[in-house]
């Protein structure tokens, strides 16, 4: 697994765009998995001010979304309106108003509730990902993949999952004031895995326990990210992180 370290957030963010454009304009990589959350708000930013042309032929397959309630009780998709959608996340800060036409957007559905991995053979069905955006989590998900065997697998497809009460409280944003959704359709570890390239971000002291685990914590569930240390990962995986994130290497 190979490591930059930057010296800001603002560096590390212009290195990721850096390297996605580089691919895009490649010409091999049309399919990129790409994540919310405020590590991606300044990398978006960048991506967005791009010409109209660059995402010609790309395609963005969104990681997760939350679902919440309906009025009948079933479990259903939160409003694409609602201000903590991922929908309304990626059309504010990567599409609306911008260069990045959003008709070749996709989102996980209720169907992968009682179907898990419709998504991921819809993925497949589009010649598999290319290149894996990722954040990561205080608690070492990526996606809403929590930590555990028995949630998730190395193995696991898009499914339903339930969140730790430690995955709402960082997801709470004041600017919001709504109690963060107890649910989301995510894809799994095993999805990710299926990526050809695995790029992880994290910036700020506040993500520095996590990076230190994923890179010397034990391979298993209960670390989500040390997933990318499975042999067929490590050598497709770097880690992007500012000089706070690097704090404890
Ligand atoms: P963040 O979220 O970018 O808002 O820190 C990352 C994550 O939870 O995956």
């Amino acid at each position: 697994m190979q490591v930059e370290i930057l010296g800001s957030a603002e560096e590390g963010a212009d290195f990721v765009a850096k390297l996605a454009l580089g691919r895009l304009s490649g010409g091999e990589t049309h399919n990129l998995l790409v994540s919310t959350g405020g590590t991606f708000k300044p990398i978006y930013q960048r991506l967005r001010t791009e010409p109209a042309s660059t995402y010609d032929n790309v395609r963005f397959y969104n990681q997760d979304e939350y679902c919440v309630k309906k009025a009948n009780g079933a479990w259903g998709m939160i409003d694409q309106d609602d201000p903590q959608s991922f929908r309304r996340f990626m059309r504010e800060q990567l599409f609306a108003d911008t260069t990045v036409p959003s008709k070749y957007s996709f989102f996980p559905g209720i169907r992968d509730r009682r179907f898990a991995g419709t998504y991921d053979r819809m993925i497949a069905g589009h010649g598999g990902i290319e290149l894996a955006l990722l954040g990561l989590g205080r608690n070492c998900h990526l996606g809403f993949n929590e930590p555990g065997e028995s949630v998730s697998p190395f193995g696991s497809v898009t499914r339903f999952v339930e969140l730790t009460p430690e995955t709402r409280v960082a997801n709470y944003d004041p600017a919001i004031n709504e109690p963060v959704p107890p649910a989301a359709i995510t894809v799994g570890l095993g999805t990710i895995g299926l990526s050809r390239e695995l790029v992880v971000v994290a910036f700020g002291e506040h993500k520095s326990p996590a990076i230190q685990e994923t890179i010397w914590g034990e391979v298993s569930p209960a670390i989500p990210s040390s997933m990318l240390r499975l042999p067929e990962n490590i050598g497709k995986t770097l880690l992007v992180v500012d000089e706070a994130a690097a704090a404890e290497l």
